[in-house]
């Protein structure tokens, strides 16, 4: 009979998150370094997000939401704001080629206001084409922003208050559950920030109450799986208790 030793740095694939959430940040500063437009960064971002589900698609990760795009992001100039909408409904165009073969799902949350229809007609059809695919779901956050979400479920139990559908004594934590944009989706075990900036920025507000952190000073277009896999490691050495001993 041999005995397995596992080496102390080796990832354990049989304990890692099932879900992870990614804030995609740093393209600009990764563009703006080599001299490019910022939005060469975003298309850099989007090529590692790539990368990124391809490796987690040989593990048993079941789910990763990435943050696309913010409420706040509107902000940003109309020229940027241009390019990241065309570089997500390319990225929607090829999303078969990309993934397909991976048995990916793909879902987007977020608010659809604002959207262009194209961008709305594409998440639409992209989500119905992979709604039976289930070895990883991926959840892109676009048009997203945490209190937005929170308030949108607030509303949608309000009414159903009003129609007599739901008793306010019956509302709990689990109510709350069903009605925001990732109703089903356990919460992100995992949150990872890279790019050097220590904030949420609206993210995954009321899902992270319990979630490991992981920030980390490199950009996102070259926080490549083995970057990833350092995450991954340093959240298998945590103890999570959950509030409890
Ligand atoms: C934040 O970096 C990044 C964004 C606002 C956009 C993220 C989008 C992508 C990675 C590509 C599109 C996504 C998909 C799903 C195809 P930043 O621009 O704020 O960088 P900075 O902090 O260096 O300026």
């Amino acid at each position: 009979m041999g005995f397995f030793v596992r080496h102390k740095n080796a990832l354990d694939k049989q304990n890692l998150p099932e879900h992870i959430a990614i804030i995609m940040d740093g393209n600009g500063r990764w563009a703006k370094k080599r001299g490019l437009m910022r939005s060469a960064g975003h298309t850099m971002g989007a090529k590692n997000l790539e990368k990124i589900v391809k490796y987690l698609g040989d593990t048993n990760v079941k789910y990763l939401t990435v943050y696309a795009f913010s409420t706040e992001n509107w902000k940003r100039p109309k020229e940027e704001v241009d390019a990241l909408m065309k570089l997500l409904e390319k990225y929607l165009r090829d999303y078969d080629n990309l993934l397909g073969g991976e048995d990916v799902r793909l879902k987007v949350i977020g608010r659809k206001e604002g959207l262009s229809k194209t961008l709305i007609d594409l998440i639409d059809e992209v989500e119905e084409k992979s709604k039976n695919r289930k070895k990883l779901t991926i959840n892109i956050a676009l048009n997203y922003g945490g209190r937005q979400e929170i308030t949108d479920a607030v509303k949608i139990i309000a009414n159903k208050v009003k129609q007599g559908e739901i008793d306010v004594c019956d509302i709990n934590e689990d109510t709350i559950n069903d009605y925001i944009y990732t109703a089903s989706v356990p919460d992100p075990d995992l949150i990872i920030r890279p790019s050097g900036e220590l904030r949420l920025s609206n993210f995954l507000l009321w899902q992270c109450a319990y979630s490991e952190f992981w920030f980390s000073e490199i950009l996102w277009p070259d926080f490549t799986p083995d970057k990833l896999e350092k995450a991954l490691l340093d959240f298998q050495k945590r103890n999570r208790r959950f509030g409890g001993v």
